[in-house]
Order: structure tokens, then C-alpha cells, then sequence
């Protein structure tokens, strides 16, 4: 429409800005991404954009002319870059939350079998170790792999021109600077002492873990697994011992009527002490625990030596009780008919996914130790 003449100029102006940002407005409204947003933006704030153009044309002006079209420039100015700044917020937040709906992740679906990690048969062993006895009462102890002279020898009653010193096969470290020589220890027994020697009695531990001898062959490996076994109190006494140990075996190994011997032996740190034997059947490769007539040594036990309270500063004259050391490593490869004991140690993926255990079978008696 073509103006009116007795239009006053200032109102033609307020006109053209009106139209000016109804033209904006509708643009940025019709922006279906950031981009397009973006493009009204500039076509409007950008150094050659519209409103920019008009701002520039100030400088020309009266005085009179620029105190009305000044606040109305700049007010245009404002609203367009406000309108602008909302509707690419709005954008980034469906773009987002488009985003967020494609990704969705259920946490309550299985994991992929091809990804899932699995657990080590020594640990589920140990895990299984450790709900049994957990369930007669023991806790769990530990001790230091790196061991001195004493703990590992002497208050076991190993004195150092004592043989057994050389049957352990024990790694020793280079002196130090006080002159010793401390090791590697060569069984989990030093925790007995430790445990004894910070803990006032009664005592029900288990300890667990890691223990070193110089050798290696097809049924030895320079580090190996252990659990150690303590029990000291006023009145315990063997028939407590052979209770304890069948329960475990009989649990341990899912077998309710597992034969099993006790077979008399030695060690320096028990008094008597004994070999534990379970019943097995030996068919051409194969074996099976707890039928048949052959025998499988799995531990050893004993009432724990006067020596050995005395130097863990028991008294011995009230005091007594049983320990027991058994092989973890042996005792798995048993159940779970593990060939080669050097494999547990070859971080072989393909053999870990084989004998290894998915991360939920979490051993409990209740439910069965291993499904
Ligand atoms: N410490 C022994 C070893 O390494 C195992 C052992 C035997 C531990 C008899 C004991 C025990 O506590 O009573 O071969």
C-alpha cells in the first residue's frame, strides 16, 4: 500500500521496524535446527545483517531524529537477538533429548556373553573357602607376602638348623640394613602367629593368599595359594579338628557322603599332626571325587604345638587348639578338573574363558557354592 502523505515520520518508522521484526520472528519460529537459527541471525545481528545496517544509519541523523529512532533500533536489536538465544536453546534441548532417546541403555538386560569378563578359579575357590568357614564362624586374616625369618620359621617351631628350612625351597631377599634377610613366605602359617600375637584369644581365622617356593615344574609353581586355618580356645581338641575339616570337604567339594582318612604325619609346628586324605576313583584320564577306592591327599593339620602358642605368647598350659594348612590351587584343579596347574598362571584368555566363572555366581551355601 502506498503511504499516506499525512503519515508523521515517525510513525511510518515504527511500521517498517514492526514489519522488520514480524518478518524476523517468523523466520527464527519456522528454524528446525541451530543452523537455520544461526542463518537468521545473521541475515539480522551479522555485521551486514539488517538491524545492523539501520544502526549504522544513526550517525547521519539529526539529533532529534536519533533520540526516536535510536530506542526503537536498539529496542528491535534486543528482542530479535532474545528471540534468537531461546529458540536455539529449545533446539539444543530436543536435539538432546533426541539424543538421549536413541541412546537409551537398560541396565536390566544380560550382558553380551562375547564381553563378560570372568572370575579366576582361585578366586572363586577362595570365595568359596571363605563362605564355608565364613558359615562355621571363622573371619579372615592376613599377613604380609614378604616375611621375616621368624614369623615364617622360627615360631613355627622351625629353628634355623632345622631341615625344613631346606624342604621349603625359600626365596630369600638381599640383606638389609640391619643385616636380615627377610622372604618371601613360604606358606600362609606365619599368619597364625600374627593373628595370635595381636588378638587376644579365643581365635577362628582363615587366611588366604598368596605363598612362594623355588620351584617349578608341571605340579609346582613358584607362587602358589594357600589357606591357612586357626582354631585356639580353652577346651578344643582333635575330634573338634576332623569335625571341622569334614564339614569343609564335604561342602567344598558337593559331596555329602565324601569318604575321607586321616592319615598320622609330621609337621614341626603341630602336635599330633595329620595328613587328610578324600576318596577317589581314577577311570583312564578321568577322576571322580568321592566314589571308589584310591586316596587324594588335599591338606595338612594338627593340634598346634606348646612351642608355637608359647612363642605367640599363649599360654599353653590353658590354652589349645587346631590349625590347618590347605593347597588352593590343588584343591580347585580337583574340583573343577583343571588339568595343568601352570595354565592358572598364563593370563591365557581363552582358558580363563573356559574354567573361568561369570562375575554373579557369587559363592554362597544357601545357593550352592559354584552353578
Ligand atoms: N604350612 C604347611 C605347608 O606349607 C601346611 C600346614 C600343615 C599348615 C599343617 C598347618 C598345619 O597349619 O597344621 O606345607
Amino acid at each position: 500500500m502506498p503511504n499516506n502523505k499525512s503519515e508523521k515520520p515517525s510513525e511510518k518508522l515504527a511500521e517498517n521496524l514492526a514489519d522488520l521484526k514480524s518478518e524476523f520472528v517468523s523466520g527464527i519460529a519456522a528454524a528446525v535446527d541451530v543452523a537455520a537459527v544461526d542463518a537468521v541471525r545473521i541475515s539480522a545481528l551479522g555485521k551486514k545483517g539488517r538491524i545492523s545496517l539501520l544502526m549504522k544509519t544513526l550517525g547521519k541523523m539529526t539529533p532529534e531524529e536519533r533520540s526516536v529512532s535510536s530506542p526503537a533500533f536498539n529496542a528491535l536489536k534486543d528482542e530479535i537477538a532474545a528471540a534468537v538465544e531461546a529458540r536455539r536453546k529449545a533446539l539444543e534441548g530436543a536435539a538432546l533429548d533426541a539424543r538421549l532417546a536413541t541412546e537409551t541403555v537398560d541396565v536390566t538386560l544380560p550382558v553380551r556373553a562375547e564381553r563378560q569378563g570372568h572370575i579366576h578359579p582361585v578366586s572363586q575357590v577362595m570365595d568359596e573357602i571363605i563362605a564355608i568357614f565364613g558359615d562355621m564362624g571363622f573371619s579372615v586374616a592376613d599377613g604380609p607376602d614378604i616375611e621375616d625369618d621368624f614369623h615364617n620359621f622360627t615360631a613355627l617351631n622351625i629353628p634355623p638348623e632345622h631341615p625344613a628350612r631346606q624342604m621349603h625351597d625359600t626365596f630369600y631377599l638381599l640383606e638389609d640394613a640391619n643385616g636380615e634377610r627377610k622372604v618371601l613366605r613360604t606358606h600362609t602359617s606365619p599368619v597364625q602367629i600374627r593373628h595370635m600375637m595381636n588378638n587376644p584369644p579365643p581365635h577362628r581365622i582363615i587366611a588366604p593368599g598368596r605363598t612362594y617356593r623355588s620351584d617349578s615344574d608341571i605340579t609346582h609353581t613358584p607362587m602358589f595359594h594357600q589357606v591357612e586355618g586357626l582354631v585356639i580356645d580353652k577346651a578344643t581338641h582333635m575330634g573338634h579338628l576332623k569335625g571341622c575339616l569334614e564339614e569343609f570337604a564335604r561342602a567344598f567339594f558337593e559331596v555329602d557322603n565324601l569318604r575321607m582318612r586321616f592319615r598320622p604325619s609330621h609337621f614341626p609346628f603341630t602336635e599330633p599332626s595329620a595328613e587328610v586324605d578324600i576318596g577317589c576313583k581314577r577311570d583312564g584320564g578321568e577322576l571322580r571325587i568321592g566314589e571308589g577306592d584310591d586316596w587324594l591327599e588335599i591338606l595338612g593339620c594338627g593340634m598346634v604345638h606348646p612351642k608355637v602358642l608359647e612363642h605367640a605368647g599363649i599360654d599353653s598350659s590353658i590354652y589349645q587348639g587346631f590349625a590347618f594348612g590347605v593347597g588352593i590351587d590343588r584343591i580347585a584343579m580337583l574340583k573343577y578338573g583343571i588339568p595343568d596347574l601352570r595354565a592358572f598362571f598364563e593370563c591365557d584368555l581363552r582358558w580363563l574363558k573356559h574354567y573361568g566363572f561369570v562375575p554373579s555366581d557369587v559363592p554362597t551355601l544357601a545357593q550352592g557354592l559354584a552353578r
